[in-house]
């Protein structure tokens, strides 16, 4: 399928909790994506533009965000996401590209909403006005339960866990749950899948719940 500059790009993002293997799916992702002659581009929350990825390093390892406030640690993930959308995501798929997010609104709706336990409107509005009219076309929501995430994550970074990771493993309960209650939520556009397989079975699974988007 080759891409056709006429037609809006899809919007694909990719949530979980840490260590559920997200990298690794969502670059078998994108080779799918381009082994049908798609145009695609991969990003990620925080980050992604010049100023996205100074907020990416000051909330995950500047210590002087040791003294952050949770409403700021909200506003700063707003703020990235707010100038990836406009510098980044909007004008790649005005263009045909599909887009491809390592995280996006979903992670502050459970992070900062479910998990710090942020008025879950107010964090809803912020997220609305942060994103516009951009939102995702499908989401998947790679789950797998917080203690082995957890483990995973510890050992990929080597002991030496970000601002997040350092959170108690309750946190990253009330992470996972926060997930399953949005895709529970917004099963329509919230693809639930099992992240405790191989690469293998988590790769066919995304393969398999994401065929209606080439329809
Ligand atoms: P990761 O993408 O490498 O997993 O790191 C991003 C960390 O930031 C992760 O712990 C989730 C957290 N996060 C939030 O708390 N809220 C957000 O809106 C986003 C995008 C990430």
């Amino acid at each position: 399928m080759q891409t056709d500059p006429m037609q809006r790009g899809k919007f694909i993002t990719f949530e979980g909790s840490e260590g559920c293997g997200k990298s690794t799916q969502i670059g078998r992702f994108v080779q799918l994506l381009q082994s049908r002659g798609l145009n695609v581009l991969q990003t990620r929350e925080p980050g992604g533009t010049a100023v996205g990825e100074k907020i990416r390093n000051l909330l995950q390892h500047d210590e002087d965000a040791e003294g952050l406030s949770e409403e700021s640690e909200l506003l700063l993930f707003a703020a990235s996401r707010a100038q990836l959308v406009r510098e980044v995501i909007a004008p790649a798929l005005d263009e045909g590209t599909w887009v491809v997010a390592d995280r996006f609104l979903d992670s502050t709706t459970v992070y900062q909403g479910f998990a710090r336990g942020l008025d879950i409107g107010a964090v809803q509005r912020i997220n609305a006005f942060a994103v516009g009219a951009t939102m995702p076309d499908m989401t998947i929501l790679l789950d797998l339960d917080a203690a082995t995430g957890h483990a995973r994550a510890v050992t990929a970074s080597g002991g030496e866990g970000d601002r997040m990771e350092a959170q108690p493993l309750e946190f990253f309960e009330k992470v996972r749950n926060g997930y399953l209650a949005l895709a529970e939520a917004e099963h329509e556009r919230v693809r639930l899948i099992d992240a405790s397989g191989s690469i293998e079975e988590v790769a066919g699974q995304i393969e398999a719940a994401t065929k209606d988007l080439f329809t």
